[in-house]
């Protein structure tokens, strides 16, 4: 439990082990923490709660301040089960307590809780709830990370309690931005944009926009640190990310079944790098698609390969694409490649999810079963005329 402000604590928890996230779909190295918040005015107000298998951490959390059965309101800011399903076990120790959140956060937590009624004020955005010294306003977020979304803002405090925005999978006992190593937080925020809120960009232009009106001096996440040195440097940085302003860098990722593909992707690389342009290999196979995907973020080229087996692109390759496929963007260029033993349709496959969020650079490079060396010089040439091109576009 830590003082944010007079009278606003975080009374979240830290989850040291995690490592798969949403089940294997995010691979976490560093853990992640559960945060909740809890305000004491005249109405005594906790601001979410915290994954159940760490209730009565957050219990005893709690009632190192106050006895729970002061609390006057609940909001829920969100219902994944991260942040709420504990709310059954808090809900029992303050009977008295009324909850606050969006229409769509009560169905989500009945259903989630498996309760039958729950005490609930469904509020809209720009409405806020008096508290004492303290007024509320509560900003529906919708797919930010959920439908149900919302963040709340304490103008006394300048803080916006912004729940998954501005969040990192990151496990410490500190609990501030300028407490921790910069360098792991800055790739812990950018790994979860990457992978949380990526597909909602154009959602979170509009959101950020009205947040320019909030005097905002700490943003109090539901996971990770709390922003209280850097919040202009995230705000600004969430504003890069969602509205594609891109580094002129190049990720080249595959899969391979016999080498092939690979020896391809490495003359890509070999001929961007005697132009001097960054550029990172990704063999899918050996490097998580999370890491991956937070690299492509705000990489302005792709170069995506893989074998064809079964008329089919290769599992991991394919999973990446299918994230990348709902990117609404075409901020980026791209190029597809592999090798192939009969009909090649993986490739196509490749080209054509491409074509919907990407600028096609030229025509797919495929090989038939192992390249020519005259088919690796083509692919150095096509890697060093890429990065030309880049260096004349700067
Ligand atoms: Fe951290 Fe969308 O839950």
């Amino acid at each position: 439990m830590y003082l944010l402000k007079d009278n606003v604590y975080s009374v979240g928890v830290v989850d040291w082990n995690i490592r798969h996230f949403h089940e294997s779909t995010y691979i976490i190295r560093q853990g992640t923490t559960y945060n909740a918040y809890l305000i004491l005015d005249q109405k005594n107000v906790l601001i979410d709660t915290v994954h159940k298998c760490f209730e009565n951490q957050f219990i005893t959390n709690i009632t190192r301040i106050i006895d729970p059965h002061k609390i006057d309101v609940i909001i829920v800011n969100h219902i994944e089960p991260d942040h709420s399903s504990s709310l059954s076990r808090i809900l029992a120790l303050c009977p008295n307590a009324v909850v606050y959140g969006s229409q769509k956060a009560k169905l989500g937590c009945l259903k989630y809780n498996e309760i039958d009624s729950i005490k609930w004020n469904i509020v809209n955005s720009g409405q806020e709830l008096n508290i004492g010294k303290r007024s509320l306003k509560f900003i529906e977020t919708p797919m930010i990370h959920w439908p149900d979304s919302m963040v709340t803002y304490s103008k006394y405090d300048n803080i916006l309690f912004s729940n998954d925005a501005f969040g990192q999978h990151y496990a410490t006992n500190k609990i501030f931005d300028d407490e921790v190593c910069c360098s792991t937080l800055a790739t812990e925020a950018q790994k979860y944009y990457a992978n949380i809120l990526w597909p909602f960009n154009s959602l979170i232009i509009k959101k950020l926009n009205i947040l320019k009106d909030l005097k905002i001096q700490m943003i109090a996440p539901s996971h990770g640190v709390v922003w209280r040195k850097n919040t202009l440097k995230i705000i600004q940085q969430y504003i890069t990310w969602a509205s594609d302003k891109l580094k002129d860098k190049v990720a080249i990722i595959y899969e391979s079944m016999w080498h092939s593909t690979a020896k391809m992707a490495k003359q890509f690389l070999e001929g961007i790098t005697v132009e001097g342009i960054e550029a990172h290999l990704f063999d899918v196979t050996k490097t998580d698609k999370t890491d991956i995907l937070a690299y492509m973020l705000d990489s302005k080229y792709w170069l995506i390969g893989s074998s064809t087996k079964n008329k089919q692109m290769l599992p991991i390759i394919s999973s990446i694409l299918e994230y990348i496929e709902c990117i609404n963007s075409t901020a980026r260029f791209s190029l597809a490649f592999g090798s192939y033993g009969w009909s090649g349709e993986s490739i196509k496959r490749i080209e054509n999810i491409l074509a919907n969020n990407t600028i096609k650079l030229q025509s797919a490079y495929s090989v038939v079963f192992n390249p020519t060396v005259n088919e690796l010089k083509e692919c150095f040439h096509i890697g060093k005329k890429l990065a030309i091109h880049m260096k004349r576009k700067k």
